[in-house]
């Protein structure tokens, strides 16, 4: 309750409010489809779009169920999150699998004081979303191992709206925080991630499971 009544006083606070709205679920029920794409749980492709890395790091993730999932899988896997409460959440919920591991970051800030690489990096939703690409990509691109892969989702552009798009995170009557997500068609991702070095890079429209209903970005890559 009392994050309920937490102010949104920055970007970090918007998405502890976030978190403090996620529904509850046991950790059998969080990992049931816990590594997919797209908003629709049980549809459209897994983790095995990530290839078969030994480890990973994902940027923006929540409650930590993706980074779980591929803990229990074998894979090394690190979670970062902007909000303390999803870190917090992810931590008592996963923190007891050896291969599991939460850290609290802004996305760009972690990967350029990292001192390692991944085989991995990837983000569901999250954090690729809410990041300036001109500033995530190369930093992603200098943490992956050779042959290394980018992943991530969220929602397609709005047809003839493309770049920042801002609105206010804590309404039109609060604080004045503003949120940015940056939006762009399939083919302005495969020209941004080649301009950045990555190569394979692959980029479509999930179709929803539903026709015309809302469908997911998937954007995928490899630094050579
Ligand atoms: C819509 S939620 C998605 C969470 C999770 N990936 C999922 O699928 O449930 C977006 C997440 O990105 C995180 N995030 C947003 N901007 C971020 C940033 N700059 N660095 C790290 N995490 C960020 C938020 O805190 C939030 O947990």
């Amino acid at each position: 309750m009392t994050q309920l009544m937490t102010v949104i006083a920055d970007q970090a606070t918007y998405w502890d409010r976030y978190a403090a709205n996620t529904p509850e679920r046991t950790p059998q029920e969080a990992l049931e489809g816990a590594f997919g794409w797209t908003q629709y749980p049980g549809h459209g492709p897994g983790n095995e779009v990530l290839g078969d890395p030994a480890t990973a790091l994902e940027l923006g993730c929540g409650h930590g169920d993706a980074v779980a999932a591929l803990a229990l899988n074998g894979v090394e896997a690190t979670g970062i999150d902007l909000s303390a409460a999803h870190v917090t959440s992810a931590r008592a919920t996963w923190g007891h699998l050896p291969g599991a591991h939460f850290h609290q970051a802004d996305a760009v800030d972690y990967l350029t004081s990292a001192s390692r690489r991944w085989e991995a990096i990837y983000s569901i939703w999250g954090a690729a979303w809410f990041t300036d690409p001109d500033r995530l990509l190369p930093a992603v691109h200098d943490r992956l191992t050779s042959g290394g892969r980018l992943v991530f989702s969220h929602a397609p552009a709005i047809p003839g709206s493309y770049g920042r798009q801002g609105t206010y995170g804590a309404g039109y009557a609060g604080p004045q925080v503003w949120i940015y997500r940056w939006a762009y068609e399939p083919g302005a991702w495969v020209e941004l991630l080649r301009r950045y070095g990555f190569r394979h890079v692959r980029a479509r429209v999930e179709p929803a499971p539903e026709p015309d209903h809302v469908g997911t970005l998937l954007v995928e890559a490899a630094r050579p």
